[in-house]
């Protein structure tokens, strides 16, 4: 994160730091096994041959993928070759990995996929392209006749955290949530050519000239009490999403922001340092009542036959 202007004018940036995710990524793929073997199953189809995962981070629907479709050609593609390393060590020899990035069009993500896809996963990796459409317009394009672009991006804000913690003002979960909403207004607004895109993703696949473009949400469940593991990685996602927020995280998180009160009240600020202290008595990994529900939204649409 950085600072351009005079003394009236601060303009905040953030860029994010892909290798310093790597290790988070890795971790992401492990810990989503069972979400991505679902998915990846519902989204093959008999005789795909070659597939694709652009964004892959870790790899984890990459390997799922190549799991669910034994024989077929999977390629996992990251700008990030600290990111593609750990999708390689995760996959496996399962996966083929390529280093190429949406921003620079189509013709090098061709190359690297090698042959037409019947099915084209990219997971909340087009959002970090300066450019949407036209990474989508790219993603369409390396289609085979018939083949599907599955673009997983948005759904529903997670909830965890009962309303009421005890600790601080009610709603904290909530307030974080806005909080990272305009982290990633200027997250987008940061990166170099940034373009807006003032519509959804179904619009998005039906501008690239995709067919029957719709939306399928996929919701998780796990109800409270959580099991230990799952618990620590829930209280640990919470760690992440307050330290990118705050900085803490520099020189391995998503970039630097200026201050604490940036994004968060310094109410709220103390309110989470309590609830995140492993030695404080509102330490949130001894509660009881924590739980996941989430809903993520899975963008298809069609290539023309
Ligand atoms: C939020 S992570 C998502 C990773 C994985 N798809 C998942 O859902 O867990 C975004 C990924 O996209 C990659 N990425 C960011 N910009 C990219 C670009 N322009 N081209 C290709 N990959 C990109 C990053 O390196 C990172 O691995």
């Amino acid at each position: 994160m950085g600072f351009v202007g005079g003394e009236d004018e601060t303009v905040v940036m953030i860029e994010i730091d892909w290798a310093g995710e790597a290790g988070r990524l890795r971790a992401s793929a492990e810990g989503e096994t069972d979400w991505n073997a679902a998915v990846a199953r519902s989204l093959v189809r008999e005789g795909d041959k070659v597939v694709a995962d652009i964004g892959c981070g870790g790899g984890g629907m990459a390997k799922a993928l190549a799991e669910a479709l034994p024989g077929a050609t999977v390629v996992a593609i990251d700008a990030d070759p600290d990111v593609l390393e750990q999708a390689r060590e995760h996959t496996a020899g399962l996966v083929r990995c390529e280093l190429a990035s949406m921003d620079d069009g189509a013709e090098p993500l061709r190359r690297a996929i090698d042959a037409p896809a019947d099915l084209i996963w990219a997971s909340a990796s087009v959002h970090h392209a300066a450019d949407q459409q036209a990474a989508v317009d790219a993603l369409a394009s390396l289609l085979a006749p018939g083949g599907r672009l599955a673009l997983a991006e948005g759904g529903l804000p997670a909830r965890h955290l009962p309303w009421d913690l005890g600790v601080g003002e009610p709603g904290l979960e909530l307030r974080l949530d806005l909080a990272q909403d305009r982290w990633f207004k200027v997250m987008r607004d940061s990166l170099p050519g940034s373009v807006p895109m003032p519509y959804g993703w179904t619009e998005a696949l039906t501008r690239a000239g995709l067919t029957g473009a719709t939306t399928r949400s996929v919701l998780t469940e796990a109800p409270a009490p959580l099991p230990p593991e799952r618990l620590e990685s829930v209280v640990r996602a919470f760690r992440t999403r307050i330290e990118r927020l705050t900085g803490s995280s520099q020189g391995h998180g998503h970039g630097h922001v200026v201050s604490d009160e940036e994004w968060l009240t310094p109410e709220d600020l103390d309110a989470w340092r309590q609830l995140l202290d492993p030695d404080g008595p509102h330490y949130l990994g001894q509660r009881s009542d924590l739980a996941v529900l989430s809903v993520r939204s899975v963008h298809l649409g069609h290539a023309p036959r």
